[in-house]
């Protein structure tokens, strides 16, 4: 069984990105600059939010972060459509979620698409459903960073995506399926029949649904790949929690010719792909 840990293959994805920065800025060119907004205080992403800006400073990006803890949907909307218009700023990233009424969908469908790192614009999204992907979700970016890197075959498998989100499950579904991957990807969901016996036809199972040590050994074929981009807190004892994935790693690995453990598998991958995405940014607004 491969353990398909992410430490070492995200830094070297991010020392590739510092490299190309570098040269970039040798050239004469100033930094990349991504703004991240991030509304309420919810700890976690306060958390990935400082995460990605050290990650950033990093490899030579510079970041500002726009934090309120509270605004309304029309002023955020005003902030995003100014940013959208600052030749100073080449990314934008809204930490998600976003605390209630504000709809995600509303102020998402305002970011420039040419600056929404996140892949996440409904046309963007419908660049990479169609087979000429723009840019690509950080998440379902990073599976396929890691997979490749370990040599694992990505191509013409059956595929089984369990979680259907617009940040992980769909991207993961379209960016399987289409060419080059080419493989045939069944997505499912929490109204899908006969949940178990659909996974285990699966060459690789990729999880994203957000429930702990969900997906156990009857949803695993024999040398299955498995990628579980779950990340989740558990409480073990009144107060000591740790963090499992969606998968149930110890009753499930055996039965496993590789898998991504959690933490230390695609979470790391994730903010590796959102330095990638913010690259791309810079250079398609540079025209290079
Ligand atoms: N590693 C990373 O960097 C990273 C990045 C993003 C998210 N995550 C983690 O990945 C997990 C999923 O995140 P998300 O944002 O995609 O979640 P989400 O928006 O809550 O979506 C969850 C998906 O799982 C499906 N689902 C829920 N319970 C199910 C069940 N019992 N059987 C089958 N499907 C079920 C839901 O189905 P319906 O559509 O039918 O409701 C939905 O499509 C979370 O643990 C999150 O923390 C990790």
């Amino acid at each position: 069984m491969i353990l398909l840990e992410a430490k070492n293959i995200a830094q070297i994805w991010k020392n590739e990105t510092k490299q190309e920065l570098d040269s970039l800025k040798i050239s004469g060119l100033r930094e990349p600059h991504l703004a991240i907004i991030q509304v309420g205080d919810n700890p976690a992403s306060s958390i990935y939010v400082k995460h990605k800006m050290k990650a950033c400073a990093e490899v030579g990006i510079k970041t500002t972060n726009y934090n309120f803890s509270n605004i309304s949907e029309p002023a955020l909307i005003q902030l995003v459509e100014s940013i959208n218009y600052d030749p100073l700023v080449d990314g934008i990233l809204v930490q998600l979620p976003l605390p209630a009424p504000i709809l995600k969908r509303n102020i998402i469908k305002y970011i420039n698409p040419l600056k929404d790192v996140d892949g996440f614009h409904p046309s963007n999204i419908g660049a990479l459903a169609t087979g000429h992907p723009t840019f690509i979700p950080a998440t379902p970016l990073g599976v396929q960073f890691l997979l490749k890197k370990y040599n694992i075959d990505i191509q013409q498998k059956n595929v089984v995506v369990i979680g259907r989100s617009n940040i992980v499950g769909r991207p993961l579904f379209y960016l399987f399926s289409n060419p080059p991957n080419n493989n045939t990807v069944t997505l499912c969901h929490r109204y899908t029949k006969n949940l178990p016996e659909i996974a285990s036809k699966a060459d690789i199972l990729m999880v994203a649904i957000g429930k702990p040590n969900f997906v156990t050994q009857d949803f695993v074929k024999e040398g299955a790949v498995v990628v579980d981009v779950g990340i989740n807190r558990l409480q073990i004892a009144d107060n000591q929690s740790k963090i499992v994935g969606d998968v149930d790693f110890e009753h499930v690995k055996s039965k496993c010719s590789a898998i991504t453990p959690v933490p230390g598998g695609v979470g790391l991958m994730t903010v590796s792909a959102l330095l990638s995405n913010t690259l791309l940014a810079f250079k398609r607004i540079h025209g290079i």
